[in-house]
């Protein structure tokens, strides 16, 4: 997440990050529904972008607009009703109303929209996790980040991961956030060394779906792990794995095969490229090819872009989008002050 201050006080910018999942273990069913997962998420160079501007009144307005034709993946711009940002809005209101802070005012968002929907990017949790950063700043609260995660806890399981961004470890439905740390100054370094190419069919992926037929199939990937690389392995050599395409894991990824079949065949076609591995993220339906470098990555984009179209199955994917990306690192510079 990157925040610049438009005007000082009144107006700013985020830039909101996608993410992927270089490992997505699921340990079992939880009794709220949810299940236990322990994964490790990837912050990554596709963004969406937030624009927040204090105005005279009492009204909050939201205008969400694809960056470009045809709407993310495909699809039209997500709906203002509903949408992420504006629970965070309220969540952020109610605490800061709790530590009697109420914020004099309204609101004018834009939400520029270049992550795909329903795509295991994690966009709208992303959206709302720069909601709260950003309103935080300009509302002047500085509420601790207990504070702030609580928020993002309940807005969905993956928000709290944006609080922080970068590389971290997940748990519990997702919510318990330990950022990855590497020895000396070389985090950003090692995070910034993984290279990507996001693939992304205009389809929407709805994840409860994904997790009942988890559940449905005994055996495929539920509760089968009790100890997941995490638990035995040194960040450093973890990480040196992963980024030469070893160790990546994804429970959900079978599921969301037999759901979507054409998935299957997409992550098929992917692996005849010249990827180190190619995976889903989350529960789809954006498969990732990991890459060597930034230019390996623009070279096979460059190259998808031109083949997919004329691929069969693309027929029932849709359009489908290419992005080369790579890891950006977390929140470092620590929240935004005026
Ligand atoms: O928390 P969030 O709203 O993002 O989750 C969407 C849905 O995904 C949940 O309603 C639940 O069905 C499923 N889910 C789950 N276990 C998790 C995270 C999500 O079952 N750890």
């Amino acid at each position: 997440m990157r925040l610049e201050w438009l005007e000082p006080d009144r107006r700013l910018r985020v830039h909101a990050p996608a993410k992927i999942n270089l490992i997505l273990e699921v340990l079992g069913e939880r009794r709220d529904g949810y299940h236990e997962i322990d994964s490790l998420f990837l912050a990554v160079s596709l963004c969406d972008t937030l624009e927040i501007e204090r105005v005279d009144g009492g009204s909050v307005e939201l205008d969400v607009v694809p960056a470009f034709a045809g709407g993310p993946g495909g699809l039209e711009a997500p709906p203002v009703e509903g949408n992420l940002v504006l629970a965070a809005v309220e969540a952020l209101r109610r605490r800061a109303d709790a530590a009697g802070r109420s914020p004099a005012g309204g609101l004018r968002l834009r939400l520029e929209k270049r992550i795909p929907l329903g795509a295991g990017l994690g966009g709208g949790s992303s959206d709302a996790a720069a909601t709260l950063v950003a309103l935080d700043g300009l509302w002047g609260l500085g509420l601790p980040l207990d504070e702030l995660e609580g928020a993002a806890a309940e807005l969905g399981s993956d928000v709290a991961f944006f609080l922080h961004g970068g590389l971290a470890r997940c748990r519990g439905r997702g919510e318990i956030v330990e950022p990855v740390r590497v020895g000396g100054g070389g985090a950003d370094a090692a995070i910034e060394g993984f290279h990507a190419v996001l693939v992304s069919p205009a389809v929407a992926v709805p994840t409860p779906s994904v997790y009942k037929k988890l559940r449905e199939l005994r055996g495929v990937g539920r509760g089968l792990t009790t100890q997941t690389p995490f638990t035995t392995m040194p960040p450093e050599s973890l990480l040196e794995r992963l980024r030469e395409g070893h160790l990546l894991a994804n429970r959900l990824q079978e599921v969301a095969f037999l759901l979507f079949p054409d998935l299957r065949r997409l992550k098929e076609f992917l692996e005849a490229e010249p990827f180190l591995a190619v995976q889903l993220t989350g529960s789809g339906s954006t498969l990732f090819g990991l890459c060597r470098s930034a230019s390996h990555a623009e070279r096979i984009a460059g190259s998808l872009r031109t083949r997919l179209p004329a691929w069969e199955p693309s027929r029932t994917l849709g359009r489908v989008l290419v992005h080369a990306v790579r890891g950006i690192p977390g929140w470092s510079a620590g929240r935004p002050r005026r």
